[in-house]
């Protein structure tokens, strides 16, 4: 926006009055930038979605197809799949805003993962920024979530598979399965009501979430300022401020330079994006054909950011199951939903948990922080290890092994692990520290 344009909406606006706004000081760290790319890949998740969303049919109801793809020609196929084999072939560019749709969403979520790490390990949740780590734990769910409900939606032979594997936990809650399962899946999956019910889910409700805690995480960060890093004592006195003076945040001012650099960093996210879209394929629906209720494809699994609850479902053994009063606590339920939610909810909690009084605006060393630096690689290391668990088949297959065998060593190194890992980071930082942590 030119100056003009700039003072004529100042004027309108009175954003003289907001100058904090416009001169707020974004600290010139390039790992600060991570949250601003999950930012742009949902911009893009969103754009690329209005355009599918216009070719795209959330119905099982069977039509004759008669597109362009050979082995489908003159067959009846539920109107789902025929509209993503329309997109994917008969559409100018649908091929390309679907991969560009498919690996922004998993940009989104990576960036959301690493934008985390960068908060964790900076010790950015601390006092008073308590608000902004649990209102972005919300987004990251809801992140896994919207993926997880555009999942199913091509209704092809994998998809539609693997998100009966969610129906199943869901309908596993003890008491509530049934109702939670009528909830998201509009009844058993797959059945009519399911994919009007997945897409509601997937391009409005969840969106709608997700945008309006973005709303409040950004506002939040404008009212509380960026956390900033040690400040030089030659930054400080260029600056004319005291440099432990926690008061103030040393940074390039939110307009023009800041946005000169968000405007750098969303182009690189699409540019990078369009490559992927352009060179890597996404999920081939004519080589799964349409959902087969009758058969279940060989090799069903999750993306790759869902792959550690799923590795908890496979490796919690099936004697861990127990009823009360009549009331059964399946194996699935515990391993698929106690497990994670208890992940989920230390993660959540974690700014309270590790109650460190009095606020904090300068971010911390992770290598002067012994203590939770090891927490955070056990963290890691956790979901890592629960990762491969979900794909114990590709394993078991490569090594040679049975499943039966693989999972107990898997329930193992999930526990073990973690703890391994933990206790390594914590003696080499502490040692490096001179065991001041
Ligand atoms: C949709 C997902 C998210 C988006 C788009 C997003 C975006 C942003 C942006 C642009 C910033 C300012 C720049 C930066 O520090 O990177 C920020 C700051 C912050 N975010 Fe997020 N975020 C998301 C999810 C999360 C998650 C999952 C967490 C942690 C659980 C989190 C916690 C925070 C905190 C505590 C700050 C303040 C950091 C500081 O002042 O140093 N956010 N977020």
């Amino acid at each position: 926006m030119s100056v003009g344009a700039l003072s004529w909406l100042s004027d309108r606006l009175h954003l003289d009055e907001n100058q904090g706004l416009l001169g707020k000081a974004f600290p010139a760290e390039d790992s600060f930038l991570l949250g601003e790319v999950a930012l742009f890949s949902f911009v893009i998740i969103v754009l690329s979605g209005i355009f599918l969303g216009a070719f795209y049919e959330p119905s099982t109801v069977d039509v004759a197809y008669n597109g362009v793809v050979d082995q489908f020609q003159g067959e009846e196929l539920p109107a789902a799949f025929v509209s993503v084999l329309h997109i994917t072939y008969g559409v100018p560019f649908g091929m390309f805003i679907r991969r560009l749709h498919h690996w922004a969403a998993h940009l989104f979520v990576a960036s959301i993962a690493l934008h985390m790490f960068r908060v964790y390990f900076n010790g950015a949740y601390r006092n008073p920024r308590e608000i902004n780590w649990v209102i972005g734990s919300l987004l990251a769910v809801l992140a896994m979530a919207a993926s997880y409900t555009g999942y199913a939606l091509p209704f092809d032979e994998f998809a539609s598979t693997a998100t009966g594997i969610g129906y199943n936990i869901a309908a596993s809650v003890p008491i509530f399965g049934d109702f939670l399962a009528q909830l998201v899946f509009a009844g058993e999956f797959p059945s009519a009501g399911a994919i009007p019910r997945l897409y509601f889910l997937h391009v409005l409700l969840i969106p709608a979430l997700i945008v309006g805690l973005l709303v409040v995480h950004m506002l939040v960060l404008v009212k509380q300022k960026h956390t900033e890093g040690e400040r030089s004592s030659s930054e400080a006195a260029a600056a004319d401020v005291d440099q432990d003076d926690e008061s103030v945040v040393l940074g390039l001012p939110a307009y023009p330079n800041q946005a000169a650099v968000g405007a750098v960093v969303f182009f690189l996210t699409a540019g990078v994006l369009s490559l992927l879209a352009g060179f890597l394929p996404v999920h081939n629906i004519v080589a799964y054909g349409p959902n087969d209720p009758a058969s279940t494809p060989g090799l069903v699994m999750p993306d790759w950011f869902l792959m550690w609850l799923y590795g908890f479902l496979k490796v919690l053994p099936g004697w861990m199951a127990f009823s009360v009063a009549g009331v059964e606590f399946s194996a699935e339920f515990l391993g698929a939903l106690v497990l994670p939610t208890l992940v989920i909810g230390v993660v959540v909690l974690w700014p309270f948990i590790e109650s460190d009084p009095g606020p904090k605006h300068f971010t911390a060393d992770p290598l002067a922080a012994p203590k939770r630096t090891a927490i955070g690689i056990a963290g890691i290391a956790l979901v890592l290890v629960a990762s491969l668990a979900g794909m114990n088949n590709l394993f078991g297959g490569a090594l040679g092994i049975s499943t039966d065998v693989l999972n107990p060593i898997l329930a193992v190194a999930i526990l073990v692990v973690p703890i391994a890992a933990g206790v390594v980071t914590y003696v080499i930082v502490d040692t490096g520290t001179g065991g001041n942590g």
